[in-house]
């Protein structure tokens, strides 16, 4: 760093006065500019932050400090401490877990967001926050061809979404949860259905709501990871037959492993036979639905009683953002509001109050950011970049094929592939190491960064794409990086 030589804070005139307005414009300019650079280059910095496990915390000290600090310091030691510690999920080379973006509108909106500092749980609270909230869910909703009275809350993660759709499935089972509890009391036995490919937020719903990880039921996929609706009924009469209370059935649209494509019509068949609630995760697959010749995707879902999708994930909204759509909104409005005196305003209920749909009662203002990514891309922008994204990925797949020993073991419905390396003749434990080997080596390089599952028990390695700034040399370049590694000497063992 040249001289700069730091402006102590000066001392303020009462205790609880901001930061001058003038000082804030100068970072807050200074702030904009790196973060400017800082999106214009990100693709050269390494994709996986390259520290140990404790390396961050050691630079910083163990206390707060007692008098206040200039703000040059503190930026000084973001840009030294703070960003070499940050794995880098801007960055057009990241193809780990599902690949994200925060654009620059989305940005703009978060900054926006901020410094308005709107807490939203109550209409009189935030009544533009509220009013934006419901219109540009309902602008997604038409964007996702889901049809009129899907009603949309903006959540945090969709953990929650699905925590709150579990909820509200019990709610509508009619067993008085709400008010007696689930201990002490004669209760049949809860059951939550998914495949077995479904996310690990499923079961956590279950811990949290008191249905256990034993009371979701995991049914089994078919060939292409998608759940056997056949196998879904047998399980719900096996059940009530037990005497068990099926409550709910997770159908999945992107599953996280394979992103494979639940048959949603054919599961919403065995709902409505009988009568249980069905919630669909499309977290990451249900933007798909923005590109009209992929709406497919979310065919049966308008029979869903709730739906989720993040546009976090892979509609170029910073984190977090998540949307729970609901035909039953009232429902979840019966399981969680609560309105004490403290709570009450003068217009009852003839306006929304967000806190009544979920488990928390504040509520940033996250429908900013939506509305300015959407309104910034529109609806044929958003499509044409998801539509770019599943052609890179079906491009990376149609590579992989056209070689021997690279596998791709999953079909590439979305922007997801699933692939290893399997030498001839290596046997089955020995792939599995060999693959570990080069999802080590090409995340150490810093130049991709890659996850992994385990797909029919195999070790298989993760390539998403969906950043913005990724361009298919980025998918090449790290294809030429996986083909290197895989080719390097291989460990005896
Ligand atoms: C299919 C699916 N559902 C749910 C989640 C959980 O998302 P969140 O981090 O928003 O809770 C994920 C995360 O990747 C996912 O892939």
């Amino acid at each position: 760093m040249t001289d700069t030589t730091p402006t102590p804070p000066p001392i303020p005139t009462t205790p609880s006065a901001d930061m001058p307005p003038e000082e804030f414009r100068r970072h807050a300019h200074a702030v904009v500019d790196w973060m400017a650079d800082y999106l214009a280059n990100v693709g050269e910095l390494p994709v996986l932050a390259q520290v140990r496990p404790g390396e961050v915390a050691g630079r910083l000290p163990s206390a707060a400090p007692e008098q206040g600090e200039a703000v040059e310091d503190i930026l000084r030691d973001f840009r030294d401490v703070i960003v070499p510690g940050v794995t880098h999920w801007n960055h057009p080379d990241f193809f780990a877990y599902f690949a994200i973006t925060g654009s620059g509108p989305g940005i703009l909106g978060e900054m926006l967001a901020a410094a308005l500092n709107t807490n939203a749980m109550l209409w009189r609270t935030g009544p533009a926050q509220t009013e934006l909230e419901e219109r540009t869910l309902d602008w997604l909703r038409q964007m996702m061809g889901l049809p009129q009275g899907f009603h949309g809350t903006i959540q945090d993660t969709a953990s929650i979404s699905t925590l709150v759709a579990i909820a509200a499935a019990r709610e509508a089972a009619g067993l008085g949860v709400r008010e007696e509890g689930m201990s002490g009391r004669d209760l049949p036995r809860l059951r939550v259905y998914a495949s077995e490919e479904v996310h690990s937020s499923i079961d956590k719903a279950g811990i949290t709501l008191g249905i256990g990880t034993a009371g979701t039921r995991k049914i089994p996929a078919d060939d292409a990871f998608r759940m056997d609706p056949a196998a879904l009924e047998r399980a719900i009469e096996e059940d009530r037959a037990a005497g068990i209370h099926p409550l709910c059935v997770v159908a999945t649209v992107g599953t996280t492993s394979t992103s494979s494509i639940d048959p949603v019509p054919a599961i919403a068949d065995v709902c409505a036979r009988h009568g249980v609630w069905l919630h669909v995760d499309a977290a990451y697959g249900g933007s798909a639905a923005l590109v009209p010749e992929l709406r497919h995707v979310l065919d049966g879902a308008e029979r869903a009683d709730s739906l989720v999708v993040n546009p976090h994930k892979w509609m170029f909204v910073p984190v977090d953002c998540s949307v729970l759509f609901s035909r039953r909104p009232e429902v979840i409005r019966r399981a969680f509001s609560l309105v004490p005196e403290y709570l009450v305003t003068p217009e009852g209920e003839s306006v929304t109050n967000l806190m009544d749909y979920g488990p928390a009662l504040g509520k940033r203002f996250r429908a900013l950011k939506l509305w300015m990514v959407l309104r910034y891309f529109g609806a044929g922008g958003m499509a044409a970049r998801i539509r770019e994204h599943v052609r890179l990925a079906q491009t990376l797949a149609g590579w992989m094929e056209t070689e021997p020993e690279w596998e791709v073991l999953a079909p590439v419905p979305l922007s997801l592939v699933v692939f290893r390396h399997a030498p001839a003749g290596m046997d089955e434990a020995r792939t599995d190491a060999h693959n570990e080997r080069i999802l080590a080596a090409v995340n150490a390089t810093g130049r991709a960064f890659i996850s992994h599952t385990r797909v029919r028990g195999r070790l298989g390695l993760r390539l998403a794409i969906g950043n913005l700034r990724t361009t298919e040399a980025h998918v090449r370049a790290a294809w030429e990086l996986l083909r290197e590694t895989a080719a390097l000497p291989r460990a005896s063992a």
